[in-house]
């Protein structure tokens, strides 16, 4: 692999910045700093008026994901090149066993799917059932796979969701493995009375799916998780927060201090739930996901959530449908398969939002995009930073350039964006993957099983300091 020299840039990461030549060599960063040797052959990026940066962690996808009688549109072909030409470098993607599967089998299948992609990745497990050989496997998982997080749904009685019980017993489980447990925090009981009441009363529209699945859910949910994880004495996650009342719950604990990790979604702090009054079924139940998106009022509290470090990731939950998939709901709300794509657009929008308007600096852009991803499931210092000897995960953002994101320009496999039409400023012009230059100003160069997965190792005493 020939060097690259990243040339005039300015650095940033999660703690600052400075003006600084970069060079990737054999994968690693080698060097930052100024006249910095390499090799003849080397290929030169001239970042003078950009921004250089370590390269984007979804924390939260779903590809090829099995779904409400379907399949999610993105495979880890069309996902993880999405995601490249978006600057994100690495995905954290879940792992879906069906009831009374072995979650051993089912990492073996998502090994095989992941085979074709084009950025590093590793896996959540989803703890879909509990019974004495789930807690078995978990040990294998953790010690033997690099398995180190597992996600416990809170919603989709009948489906997913597991009874306080068997949450406990989850918790517990991971905290003797070193584990760390993620909770979907919505009352899936309340959940199931408001859908049954809608559907009683005629509502088959996807205003239902918002109706039936108000804050107060969300709030409660994420309230008796973190008690859970305080009572067991794990640290928790709560992925993909979406209202006031959890942020509010997250925020509480914090000042408590238990340790509770909050991610939210970009749409989340910017699209409001009138899309699902659109009397378009396609553009309304395009926006169907879980949570939903809600009332303006919601986002101011996010954004501060996420100014205030309460939110500390950012992901995607990129869970792409197509118009035609989405069609299966056509008659009945609770069967539009549930899920938005984003896996592209994270840090475009995040940039645009949040650095652009004064929000958020670029140092925490990146803590928001990369950083604290890395920490929280055991990446950093390989991931998530510009240290030499870190893999060469790096992307340069031109400040300066614009985009309008739209499903007919946009490489996730899908004909449809819940960001359509919009203009961002601040464009990722170039993705470096362990040095490899995958994505080169508009030409993706990837290809199809560059991709390595990663295996993490369980949390020990230091992992406590991080939270
Ligand atoms: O609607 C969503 N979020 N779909 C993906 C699965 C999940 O709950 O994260
Ligand atoms: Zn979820
Ligand atoms: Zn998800």
């Amino acid at each position: 692999m020939t060097d690259t020299l990243i040339r005039g840039g300015t650095l940033v990461t999660a703690d600052g910045r400075r003006r600084a030549d970069l060079l990737c060599r054999e994968g690693l960063i080698a060097a930052v700093g100024t006249e910095l040797a390499h090799s003849s052959d080397a290929e030169v990026i001239d970042a003078g008026d950009c921004f250089v940066l370590p390269g984007g962690i979804d924390p939260h996808t779903h590809l090829q994901l099995p779904m409400m009688g379907t399949v999610v549109a993105d495979d880890f072909y069309s996902g993880t090149t999405a995601a490249a030409s978006g600057g994100t470098t690495t995905i954290l993607d879940f792992v879906g066993p069906v009831r009374g599967q072995s979650p051993l089998e089912a990492l073996a299948t998502w090994r095989s799917w992941a085979d074709k992609a084009v950025i590093d990745y590793g896996f959540h497990m989803t703890v879909a059932w509990w019974g004495p050989r789930f807690s078995e496997e978990m040990a294998s998982l953790v010690r033997d796979h690099g398995i180190t997080s597992f996600k416990f749904f809170l919603a989709y009685k009948g489906g997913l969701m597991l009874p306080d019980e068997d949450l406990i017993a989850g918790f517990l489980r991971c905290r003797e493995l070193g584990a760390l447990p993620q909770v979907h925090a919505e009352n899936g009981e309340l959940i199931a009375y408001l859908q049954a009441k809608m559907l009683a009363e005629g509502v088959t529209s996807p205003l239902g799916h918002v109706l039936s699945r108000p804050p107060q859910c969300e709030g409660e949910a994420t309230g008796r998780a973190i008690a859970m994880a305080e009572i067991v004495d794990v640290p928790l996650y709560v992925v993909h927060v979406s209202a006031a009342p959890a942020a509010r719950a997250i925020a509480d604990a914090r000042s408590r201090g238990v340790k509770v990790i909050g991610e939210t979604l970009p749409g989340f702090l910017a699209i409001d739930d009138s899309v699902y009054r659109n009397a378009d079924f396609d553009f309304a139940a395009g926006h169907v996901m879980s949570p939903p998106y809600r009332p303006r009022e919601h986002q101011a509290v996010l954004w501060q959530a996420v100014q205030d470090g309460t939110l500390s990731t950012t992901g995607t939950d990129h869970c792409c449908f197509t118009r035609a998939q989405k069609r299966l709901g056509q008659r009945d709300f609770t069967r539009i398969p549930n899920g938005c794509g984003g896996i592209e657009d994270r840090l475009h929008v995040l940039w645009h939002l949040g650095v652009n308007s004064g929000r958020i600096s670029p140092e925490r852009f990146v803590a928001l995009t990369s950083t604290n991803a890395a920490r929280n499931f055991n990446l950093w210092p390989r991931k998530g930073c510009l240290e030499v000897g870190a893999d060469a995960d790096v992307i340069v953002l031109d400040p300066a350039r614009t985009k309008t994101l739209s499903a007919a320009t946009q490489r996730q496999n899908t004909d449809f964006s819940v960001w359509e039409g919009m203009q961002v400023k601040g464009v990722v012009v170039h993705t470096f993957s362990r040095g490899a230059h995958v994505w080169a100003d508009g030409e993706l160069r990837a290809e199809a099983g560059r991709g390595r997965y990663l295996p993490r190792q369980p949390f020990g005493d230091p992992y406590q300091a991080r939270v």
